[in-house]
């Protein structure tokens, strides 16, 4: 029997139904000798019932390492698809297959490659938030986790293509002062927050920290005591002396943040105007992709072992490289290593 009071903070409420699930999933994890893998955004019942939670970084690095026959990823596409490529030979499967993300959307492969043609000098750094086709036109992946220290590590004379997202592209820049061509791509979620939003959630909350996503937009960066990937967040929050946080980012981490800091307190600030919110209002930024993800699809996909992730034996190849070149600089070791 699951021990709830085990794998759930003190004040979340189970969904009804849930431990009858998370039993049914934790045989079939048994018999297929599955990993299941979740992303922070996801729903808190996928969170508990997975074997790591985690950011993109995180996830790759745990798709690279392991043995199990069938990863269940609960997350978006792109991120199976990042895991069938470090996996050719294994059954990755997701719990909806229409989980997509608008990052991904904004760079179709066809699109790149035009661009790439007009300067033979481009050194592509793609951030994993795009398909497996683009990866496989990139020279390098980066996550929100390692960005800055992949740019730092692309070689000085190549001229940079940043894509797909403008916005972590122009955190990155700023941090390195290396000046990139940025893709005109976002994330539809965290370009929703506002600077005014968050200066009133400071003005009504003066003693919180503000932690946010890079994927957010300048006006809203500007005003972060930290901008980090979501297992950046995490860490900030744990380690910080401050007993409040208002984060920046889709809502499913306020779970792992409850969970891992239960003395402290996490407001989520709202993609919109909060001047005409009345205090006692919840209108958390949720990612409608992410949020596709349910426990019962997860026991579904369990079960007939589909959606399953396919991929050209070409892009499997060559996406597999820039992939491998991110994990091996993220690996080195350095001061602060992610
Ligand atoms: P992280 O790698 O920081 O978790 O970000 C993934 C993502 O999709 C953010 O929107
Ligand atoms: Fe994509 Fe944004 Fe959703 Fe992340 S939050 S998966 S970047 S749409």
């Amino acid at each position: 029997m699951i021990d709830l009071a085990e794998i759930r903070p003190r004040h979340a409420t189970p969904p009804s139904g849930f431990e009858a699930l998370a039993a049914e999933i934790f045989a079939l994890k048994k018999q297929l000798n599955a990993l299941i893998l979740a992303h922070n955004y996801q729903v808190p019942e996928i969170q508990d019932v997975a074997d790591y939670v985690g950011d993109s970084l995180g996830l790759s690095r745990q798709a690279a390492g392991t043995n199990a026959d069938v990863i269940v990823f609960c997350g978006v596409h792109f991120m199976a698809e990042t895991a069938k490529i470090l996996n050719p030979d294994k059954i990755v499967v997701l719990p909806d297959k229409d989980a997509g993300c608008s990052l991904e959307e904004s760079c179709p492969a066809d699109s790149l490659a035009r661009m790439q043609a007009t300067n033979p000098n481009f050194w592509t750094v793609a951030y994993i938030n795009c398909s497996a086709a683009v990866k496989a036109l990139s020279d390098v992946i980066c996550t929100s986790g390692n960005a800055e220290r992949i740019v730092r590590a692309a070689p000085a004379g190549r001229d940079l293509l940043f894509v797909p997202d403008e916005n972590l592209g122009e955190w990155v820049m700023e941090q390195t002062g290396r000046p990139m061509t940025l893709w005109r791509g976002n994330c539809y979620a965290h370009v929703e927050f506002r600077r005014d939003a968050v200066l009133e959630l400071k003005r009504r909350f003066p003693d919180a920290k503000v932690v946010v996503h890079p994927e957010s937009l300048r006006e809203v960066r500007d005003l972060a005591d930290a901008v980090a990937s979501t297992e950046k967040m995490v860490a900030y929050c744990k380690s910080s002396p401050a007993r409040r946080f208002i984060v920046v980012t889709e809502s499913g981490i306020i779970h792992r943040m409850q969970k891992e800091c239960l003395d402290k307190e996490f407001l989520c600030a709202p993609a919109f105007d909060v001047t005409r919110m009345p205090a006692d209002h919840c209108r958390c930024s949720e990612c409608r992709y992410m949020k596709l993800n349910t426990l019962e699809k997860v026991r579904d996909c369990m079960k007939r072992l589909g959606p399953r992730i396919e991929l050209p034996d070409d892009v499997l190849k060559r996406a597999r490289l820039p992939i491998e070149r991110m994990l091996e600089i993220s690996a080195q070791p350095v001061e602060n290593a992610e």
